[in-house]
């Protein structure tokens, strides 16, 4: 366990136990591999906001009140994004993907975000997409995330000035419309976007099979051995020579990362091998 319990005390820690456990029994989601820290951190806010001491006393809300598993997911999971974030991986990533188009002429390219917030990096892809190939009959991008409350802000798809920032301004203006002083994706861009609930850390098979997955800013919440699960499952969705796409602060970890070469160090931008030398 590290040093680092997020101001929690050795007691509390199993009654943080205890209350993953009841998170777990009344909405079937597992916090268990996620980073302690950061845990401990968000149960403890979320205790302030409803104004209890004690964890024990927060365990009682959370089993009395039937709102609160839910906003206590909605405050477990983090949300900060911006469209274009990172812009210079974007780039690369353009690239990457217009190689692919390239090199599979007639194919239809198909991104998965996984783990993607309110939507600003599904919408982002969709725009790199609708310079590369023309709308089809189905959503190009799949965006999913475990929090519902994420993807129902995803689907109203409007935006504070602040999620703007690394948005080339030609992208905004062909995508985006200013309405009631926020910004507003336009449908011809949400229309190339499904959104769907997908915990990461579930053995389900993936949404599809993709020829980009993103999963930025998410498995740096996660403890070492489930990042290696996830990767797995990320690995699993991806067409042979697909591309992976990880957050600035993450890396590939475990026995699959044997699978990958790298495409760009610096935009976390790997590719999977054909084929796997044997050893
Ligand atoms: C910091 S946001 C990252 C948004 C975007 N990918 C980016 O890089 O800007 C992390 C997202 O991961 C989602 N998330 C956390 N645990 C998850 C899980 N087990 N399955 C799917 N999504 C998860 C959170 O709800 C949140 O929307």
């Amino acid at each position: 366990m590290t040093a680092d319990l997020g101001a929690f005390s050795l007691e509390e820690l199993s009654s943080l136990q205890e209350l993953l456990g009841l998170l777990r029994e009344l909405r079937g989601v597992d916090f268990g591999g996620y980073r302690v820290a950061t845990l401990a951190r968000r149960v403890r806010n979320r205790m302030i906001a409803a104004n209890l001491q004690s964890l024990d006393a927060y365990l009682g809300r959370l089993r009395d009140d039937p709102a609160e598993p839910d906003a206590l997911i909605e405050r477990l999971t983090i949300k900060v994004s911006r469209f274009f974030r990172g812009a210079g991986a974007f780039e690369a990533v353009a690239r990457a993907l217009e190689a692919r188009r390239q090199a599979l002429p007639g194919r239809r390219l198909a991104v998965w975000s996984a783990g993607c917030g309110q939507g600003e990096e599904p919408y982002s892809l969709a725009m790199l997409l609708d310079g590369l190939q023309p709308p089809g009959d189905a959503p190009d991008v799949t965006a999913t995330d475990l929090d519902p409350a994420a993807l129902a802000a995803a689907a109203a798809a409007t935006y504070r000035d602040a999620a703007l920032e690394e948005l080339p301004a030609a992208l905004r203006a062909q995508h985006l419309v200013r309405r009631d002083g926020r910004w507003e994706v336009a449908p011809a861009l949400r229309r190339r976007v499904r959104l769907l609930r997908d915990d990461l850390t579930v053995a389900a098979p993936p949404p599809g099979a993709f020829d980009l997955v993103a999963c930025r800013n998410t498995l740096i919440y996660f403890q070492p051995a489930l990042q290696e699960r996830v990767l797995e499952r990320l690995a699993g969705a991806l067409v042979p020579g697909g591309l992976l796409w990880l957050g600035e602060a993450e890396w590939l970890a475990g026995a699959v990362a044997s699978r990958f070469g790298v495409v760009d160090r610096r935009a976390r931008l790997f590719e999977a091998r054909t084929c796997v030398a044997a050893t």
